[in-house]
């Protein structure tokens, strides 16, 4: 039997430590891609390195060539730029639905049954960008960040009650931006509705630092963006997929007629198992949340939009 091979493009911050925590899981052989020569080889050889004292097989490869990638089961897409000082949304758009149109085809050449995740951004463009460009059915295409949202939702949850992270749930649903929608109705503590322990005026306050979390890890580093929880979100939906585990997990997917909302890849909570997206999973959201959720995507329908022109 052979092991699971997962390629992650693009070997900065985000692509190399989504690398480093698929290998230290131990059950697939991970390929490690970048334009920037050596850059991957380095990191890669570094991993590897970190195999024997870890504990896992050193089965990392690090490449500038697409040809190492054929036959895999996962693609991860990292790569793209960051918004530099003078940069336009529009331009980034443009040269990341570049990179990203680049990347697919060469995911749809050589690996033409993979589950695609996408991680650049703007991420729910991104994802429709690799949607057409792959025509992979919409099981295949899915975006991070609805994890990486929830996430930050529930740990500054858990300072504010100084709970355990762990027994705080709640999700984040809508795109990945300034309009994303934490869903306040079904967070809980301990199975507790988390708005019987925390004030509406706090938690307003706590649903706000999450949409600004992202921003908030740019500001302090002045350099780049976060990484470390982006990539373990990644992880938890290689698991998913890689493990059968049919987790249920916030998610940017394609829907098409869930939640009113049609041909738009947005934040929802869906199964995740070894076919990919098996059910975009449909909750009663109360009207509030419902009409965030149509907002959000009407912003992501405007990217789409912009995405077409350019
Ligand atoms: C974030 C950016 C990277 O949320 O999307 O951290």
């Amino acid at each position: 039997m052979r092991r699971t091979k997962v390629t992650v493009v693009g070997a900065g911050n985000v692509g190399a430590s989504c690398a480093q925590r698929i290998a230290e899981r131990d059950y697939a052989d991970v390929v490690l891609v970048d334009i920037v020569e050596g850059l991957p080889q380095g990191k890669a050889l570094d991993m590897n390195q970190s195999g024997p004292v870890v504990g896992y097989e050193p089965n990392l490869i690090g490449t500038n060539t697409y040809e190492d990638t054929s036959g895999s089961d996962i693609f991860i897409i990292t790569s793209g730029l960051a918004r530099q000082p003078g940069m336009s949304r529009d331009d980034l758009l443009q040269k990341n639905k570049q990179i990203v149109t680049g990347v697919a085809r060469e995911v749809a050449d050589r690996s033409p049954d993979a589950i695609l995740i996408v991680v650049t951004n703007p991420l729910d463009a991104m994802c429709h960008v690799a949607s057409d460009a792959t025509k992979f059915p919409r099981q295949r295409v899915v975006g991070m960040a609805g994890i990486l949202d929830s996430a930050r939702f529930r740990t500054f949850l858990s300072w504010e009650l100084g709970v355990s992270a762990k027994d705080v749930n709640g999700f984040v649903l809508g795109g990945h931006g300034d309009t994303m929608v934490p869903c306040v109705s079904y967070t809980t503590v301990a199975g507790v509705p988390v708005e019987q322990r925390i004030s509406a005026d706090r938690l307003e306050e706590i649903v706000q630092r999450t949409r600004d979390g992202g921003a908030e890890i740019v500001k302090l580093l002045e350099k780049g963006s976060a990484y470390y929880a982006p990539s373990a979100a990644v992880a938890e939906m290689v698991d998913a997929i890689v493990l059968d585990q049919k987790r249920i997990l916030p998610c940017a997917a394609l829907c098409q007629g869930e939640y009113g909302i049609e041909g738009l890849f947005v934040g929802v909570p869906i199964r995740l198992g070894a076919e990919g997206i098996e059910e975009i999973v449909e909750i009663e959201l109360n009207a509030r949340e419902r009409e965030e959720l149509g907002k959000s995507a009407d912003t992501v329908r405007e990217l789409v939009g912009t995405l077409a022109e350019i």
